[in-house]
């Protein structure tokens, strides 16, 4: 990742990127979390999310036409924000997109907040944005069939500072998460 807001040169003849922004956990959160991550998830439950790759979604926007893509570093900058602590202390399974997740019991209000200015700042921009809820969740796993035995989550506290701006690049293996650019939250 480089400096804030600043998204790398683009290859030639990119077309169009998948794109959402995330909270992206810093090293010793995402260590704790690779830690539990073979206890919360028991063998044989889907497809375990790589480690490096753990992220919280604050806004997918989907495919994003490489000319617009100042656009959307403009609105994030825009975005004004307190930095919060999330703590991610419950452990669900999601039966429709069949993922086992951490999620919140409270949501901090300068996480809506953040939610909520970056879907006003991207709409101002003329892009769509989620008309559902926002619902604070950690994807652990993938392809769940069927809800695994209930299990303590633990709470994993997370000082957020900043959020980003994430690619998802579409490879045989699944989806790679590549964080293009960052925007630190401040009062
Ligand atoms: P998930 O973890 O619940 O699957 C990249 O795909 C990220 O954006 C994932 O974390 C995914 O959430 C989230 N996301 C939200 N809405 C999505 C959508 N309509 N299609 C794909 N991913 C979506």
């Amino acid at each position: 990742m480089s400096a804030p807001g600043h998204v790398g040169t683009r290859r030639p003849g990119d077309k169009a990127h998948r794109l959402f922004f995330a909270l992206w956990p810093g090293g010793p959160l995402r260590q704790a979390l690779a830690e539990r991550l073979a206890a919360l998830v028991p063998p044989g439950t889907g497809r375990v999310q790589r480690p490096d790759q753990l992220h919280l979604t604050l806004e997918f926007m989907g495919s994003v036409p490489a000319a617009r893509l100042p656009e959307v570093v403009e609105a994030a900058t825009a975005v004004r924000a307190e930095p919060f602590e999330l703590v991610l202390d419950g452990l669900e399974y999601w039966r429709r997109p069949q993922v086992l997740c951490l999620v919140a019991r409270e949501i901090p209000p300068a996480l809506a907040d953040l939610v909520q200015a970056l879907r006003a700042a991207l709409a101002a921009r003329g892009f769509e944005t989620e008309r559902r809820p926002f619902r604070a969740h950690l994807t652990l796993a993938r392809k769940v069939a069927r809800p695994p035995d209930p299990a303590p989550a633990g709470a994993f506290r997370w000082p957020a500072a900043d959020f980003v701006l994430v690619e998802s690049i579409t490879e045989r293996s699944g989806s790679v998460y590549r964080p293009l650019a960052a925007w630190p939250l401040q009062a």
